[in-house]
């Protein structure tokens, strides 16, 4: 017969007091280091789980609103695949523009509704501090999928797990960041995160307009991290561990001109990447544009699409944490 542990009328054995239950994920600034090599444990964990069974049934029963007002197809399909590998469900809403947002709902209303029929909301919103917004009306977890040009706290994560996976280490780092730093989201969360680790120097190579804005720069100077500025890739990159390379992000732009002059300013490809080191990774958040030339995907060193698969076992991590299962 089944045990009491097996009977559906019991809460599924939620641990209510596990430090993240019931908490949000809106900031990067909410983890500590301990914290993130618990997030990294988890992780782990997830991933040995898909390895061997693929499914489980960790979340049977709770269901996801995976709430998208800006275009997605990482994040949202990977928090899609994270919660259904776990047994759990999701309610879709990519398509804001089929919904009641476009009746005039506010931001509130919409999550107070999603809240009714499900247990955690994941959030892409254009506005800086929609997510913190988001977590204020709601009772049940919201976790930030990038709000405007704010933070995107579960890609850090995810860029600060493969970092660890495929160089072993977040301790004595040369990290260049490239590209659009001025409105990269995930280089503002990844800054940030990497501020936790010791002997890490930050690298901003970036056109003039692009760089990155000066709160990120005092908070992780504050940190006591080293942070140069350069304008020209070829004076960091035979250093660089991890070279993260980002989009221009052309929504982002007031004045079209401007983004078409910045546009191609670096365009990485195996000629120059002959200057780089044999052992270290170039990353990308994608999607690229032409940021990264495809006849460099074959080489060791492309970490972007491995990136990727972190990303799916960084999501179920958190999920399960902020459901109370980890
Ligand atoms: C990024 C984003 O949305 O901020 N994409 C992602 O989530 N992987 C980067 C980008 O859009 O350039």
């Amino acid at each position: 017969m089944p045990t009491n542990s097996s009977s559906p009328y019991l809460p599924f054995g939620e641990n209510k007091n596990a430090a993240w239950y019931g908490k949000d994920i809106i900031s990067v600034k909410q983890f500590s280091r301990a914290d993130l090599e618990y997030v990294f444990g988890v992780a782990q964990q997830m991933r040995g789980m898909v390895e061997r069974v693929g499914t489980f049934d960790l979340l049977k029963g709770k269901i996801l609103a995976n709430l998208f007002y800006e275009p997605s197809t990482r994040t949202s399909s990977s928090f899609t695949a994270a919660m259904e590998r776990l047994g759990g469900s999701v309610i879709p809403i990519n398509e804001v523009k089929y919904s009641s947002v476009t009746k005039g709902e506010s931001l509130a209303d919409t999550i107070r509704t999603l809240e009714c029929y499900t247990d955690v909301i994941v959030l892409r919103h254009p506005e800086t501090g929609s997510a913190a917004i988001a977590a204020k009306a709601a009772k049940k977890p919201i976790i930030n999928a990038g709000d405007g040009v704010g933070e995107h706290p579960t890609q850090a994560l995810l860029d600060t797990l493969t970092i660890l996976e495929e160089l072993g280490r977040l301790d004595d780092l040369n990290v260049t960041l490239l590209g659009d730093l001025k409105y990269g989201r995930t280089v503002h969360s990844l800054a940030r995160l990497l501020s936790q680790f010791s002997n890490v120097k930050l690298n901003y190579v970036s056109p003039d307009i692009l760089k990155m804005p000066q709160d990120v720069v005092e908070e992780v100077g504050a940190k006591g991290v080293s942070q140069t500025e350069y304008s020209a890739l070829e004076e960091i990159l035979p250093t660089t561990d991890v070279l993260y390379v980002t989009r221009v992000q052309k929504e982002r732009f007031e004045d079209l001109s401007d983004y078409e002059a910045v546009k191609g300013a670096y365009v990485i490809n195996p000629e120059i990447m002959k200057a780089a080191k044999e052992k270290m990774i170039v990353m990308h958040p994608l999607p690229r544009v032409n940021e990264i030339s495809a006849d460099f995907d074959d080489d060791p060193r492309a970490a972007y699409f491995r990136q990727m698969e972190y990303g799916l076992y960084a999501r179920m991590a958190l999920l399960a944490m902020v459901l109370g299962k980890a």
